[in-house]
């Protein structure tokens, strides 16, 4: 069972990626933002699975937040009572639903992360109920863990946002893509609350245009100073001087400090050493994949051809031609500032530094 309605929760001030509804997940469907606020209620996996892979969530750690919500719904619908029957149950869903999308590796953490609570669970011999409100209360953590640690990047990112400064961003890596405020838009929020005055320029992110779709509607709202430019107009800007810091989110960090994250990019990081322009990755500790040794091991998901040749329903290439459609792109370490976590900043050497942030 699947539908729609059209409320826009007035209570919660700004838009929430993904709320729990009691037996749902409420799913704000980012594929009509800007020009519509529809609230999808998901019952089952299947529709989950179904929102993650066609973006209408989107953003690594809210696809994670959305497959932990999926695996309860999974959990939900088993019709027995045997708890080892259940947690098998948990992992065919999560299973299932990792192979929504491959390159955020906070899908994975949040899959693992559950499947790990319900054999916990389980073993302490509940019945089927209480394992479910377990299985739930796990994912709750990880949506509200999230929200904490987004403020905490913020915090930490804060003092590199100074009066005056232009700041560029690219793809959405704010409030949308996250519990709530965003991962490197963040400390554009903080430094907002503060009276710091500053602007930012949102590339437009081809093909999907979150940066236009999202990231300048979420600014926008929140009354922060947003200018959108298409994605070939980075180099212009920066050469013009209005560009003091670059700040982009990832979806997956390698372990030796490569960075994966929307395409485009790695051309905003080689134009921004170019300029001498300092470029920060901001992500949580859950987008940090030390099992993956470089970038040249991160999946790249390539997407359907029609993204780019009738994107939003309009035909901009011949019909036939040949597309080459990668959603990511990897940023090698070399050109990354610093990483910008919830239990500070990172700088290069990355590969000891990663390190030592997990022993700590
Ligand atoms: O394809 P998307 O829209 O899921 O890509 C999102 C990004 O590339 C974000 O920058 C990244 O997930 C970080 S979100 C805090």
């Amino acid at each position: 069972m699947s539908n729609t309605n059209t409320i826009l929760d007035s209570t919660t001030g700004p838009l929430r990626s993904l709320l729990w509804g009691g037996d749902h997940l409420v799913m704000l469907d980012q594929r009509l933002l800007p020009g519509e606020i529809v609230n999808l209620k998901l019952y089952t996996p299947e529709d989950v699975w179904e929102g993650i892979h066609s973006m209408k969530v989107r953003g690594a750690p809210a696809i994670g937040i959305a497959a932990a919500y999926g695996a309860v719904l999974g959990a939900n619908s088993y019709p027995g009572d045997v708890s080892a029957e259940w947690v098998n149950h948990v992992h065919q869903t999560c299973a299932y639903l990792a192979t929504s999308r491959p390159t955020a590796v906070n899908l994975f953490w949040a899959l693992d992360r559950m499947k790990l609570a319900a054999e916990k669970l389980a073993s302490g011999n509940q019945n089927i109920t209480s394992l479910n409100e377990g299985l739930l209360a796990e994912a709750h953590a990880i949506r509200s863990e999230d929200e904490e640690v987004c403020r905490q990047i913020g915090e930490h990112a804060l003092p590199l946002i100074q009066d005056g400064m232009g700041i560029l961003t690219h793809c959405n890596a704010g409030g949308l893509a996250t519990a709530r405020y965003g991962t490197a838009l963040a400390p554009m929020y903080l430094a907002h609350e503060q009276g710091i005055s500053f602007k930012v320029f949102a590339d437009e992110t081809r093909p999907v245009l979150q940066g236009a779709r999202l990231t300048a509607f979420e600014l926008q709202q929140a009354g922060i100073d947003v200018t959108l430019l298409a994605d070939n107009m980075a180099a212009m800007v920066m050469s013009k001087g209005w560009i003091q810091a670059v700040i982009v989110g990832t979806d997956r960090v390698a372990a030796n400090g490569d960075v994966a994250n929307k395409i485009g990019t790695y051309g905003v990081a080689v134009l921004a050493k170019a300029h001498g322009i300092p470029f920060y990755v901001a992500c949580p500790l859950s987008t940090i994949d030390l099992s993956t040794p470089t970038g040249a091991d991160i999946p790249i998901e390539e997407r359907p051809a029609e993204e780019i040749t009738e994107g939003f329903g309009k035909r901009t290439a011949p019909s036939g031609v040949k597309v080459y459609n990668p959603a990511f792109d990897i940023t090698p370490h070399e050109y990354v500032t610093a990483i910008i976590t919830e239990k500070g900043i990172i700088e290069a050497p990355y590969p000891e530094n990663l390190k030592t942030l997990f022993a700590e």
